[in-house]
């Protein structure tokens, strides 16, 4: 069998994470698919930065755009980041020239999956974002696979690692919520624009993510009712513990009579709850189907390790021959949600 050739544009954390993976599990993923995963092409902003992995077997590009249309990559792994420009640009590319997508971009599909996922289908293609929500856990592959014959009432949950660090180590260190960032950003949880991940936005965009798919309506970020932890100060948390309670960023997406309901804010939740206990980068999602019942799903959020493992699930099932629409039925069946305002605020 012929291998599957992959170009990656982005290596950061999670582009890191990958390369290493497929050199250190080439044994294991050839054994699972039945064919080799070959890196044939790599891009960065900077060629020359030592980045802990070797790169050298590798053609280099400069250009995201020349790496995506190459005649030796079949899959455009995008990991640069950043809701449009390079990313964007080179995922059109990609399509265009009829290459298969794996992205962890949440900000680029919640404002342009639509539109991808339409050239995707017409061109052919698949694009597969497993990391984009919740890091490590396999929530994409749970709702579009593992529930896909339930009709889904509810996806909630804690979904962006940041927040749920810094909110958690607030209350444990007593440290100010800008003091943490520093390390936030040691262990590979920031956004290249933190702003995403304190005010919200981050966890909106995967909210946004879950609830197309659960409700086989359009991906509409601009509907989410938002507020992120800026204003949450020691005091608050302390206020919050005193009643045995803690602050979590918390999203819920729910279709009701008036609508799709999605909102991502902070809550309390009771401190002995599995959702209070929630510690550092996880996340925990919440998934409820009308056959299935509730299903939990909780893991790291974030990071090197698990945002990479994510990934490689998607370069795997298309190495599997596994060509599943994006959103989990085809683009053009998907509706427009009525937006409903949440009844809870
Ligand atoms: P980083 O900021 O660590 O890495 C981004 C990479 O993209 C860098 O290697 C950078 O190059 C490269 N890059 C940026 N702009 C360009 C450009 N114009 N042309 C070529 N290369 C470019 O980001 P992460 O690895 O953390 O995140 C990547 C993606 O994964 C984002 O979409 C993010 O939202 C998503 N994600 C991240 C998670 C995490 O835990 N970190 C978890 C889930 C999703 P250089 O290194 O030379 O500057
Ligand atoms: N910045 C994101 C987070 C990365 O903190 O959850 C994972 O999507």
């Amino acid at each position: 069998t012929t291998p599957l050739r992959l170009g990656i544009a982005g290596l950061g954390t999670v582009g890191v994470g990958v390369v290493r993976i497929i050199r250190q599990q080439a044994a294991l993923i050839e054994a699972r698919t039945g064919r080799k995963i070959i890196i044939s092409a790599v891009s960065a902003r900077s060629k020359d930065k030592d980045r802990g992995v070797p790169l050298g077997d590798y053609a280099w590009e400069d250009d995201p755009v020349a790496l995506a249309t190459r005649d030796d990559v079949d899959v455009f792994v995008e990991l640069m980041g950043g809701d449009a420009g390079p990313a964007k640009d080179a995922t059109q590319a990609a399509i265009k020239a009829g290459k298969d997508v794996v992205t962890a971009n949440k900000a680029m599909l919640a404002l342009h999956g639509q539109e991808l996922a339409l050239a995707a289908e017409a061109a052919g293609c698949v694009i597969r974002y497993e990391a984009a929500v919740a890091g490590g856990i396999p929530v994409m592959k749970t709702l579009t696979e593992g529930l896909a014959g339930n009709e889904i009432s509810r996806v909630m949950g804690v979904m962006n690692g940041t927040c749920n660090y810094i909110l958690t180590q607030m209350q444990a260190t007593r440290q100010g919520y800008n003091a943490l960032f520093a390390e936030a950003d040691k262990l590979g949880y920031l956004e290249a624009d933190p702003n995403l991940d304190v005010g919200g936005i981050d966890a909106g965009h995967k909210l946004a993510l879950l609830a197309s798919v659960a409700f086989g309506t359009q991906v509409n970020f601009d509907a989410i009712e938002l507020e992120g932890i800026q204003n949450i100060t020691l005091e608050d948390i302390d206020a919050a513990a005193d009643m045995d309670f803690r602050i979590k960023l918390l999203g819920v997406a729910q279709m009701t009579g008036r609508g799709l309901e999605q909102r991502m804010s902070p809550c309390l939740v009771p401190s002995n709850s599995s959702l209070g206990q929630l510690e550092g980068g996880t996340n925990m999602v919440v998934i409820e189907g009308d056959a299935v019942g509730q299903i939990v799903l909780r893991g790291a959020g974030a990071g090197e390790g698990p945002t990479a493992s994510a990934v490689l699930s998607d370069i795997i099932d298309i190495a599997r021959g596994l060509r599943l629409p994006t959103f989990g039925q085809p683009a053009n069946t998907l509706r427009k949600a009525r937006p409903a305002k949440a009844a809870i605020p």
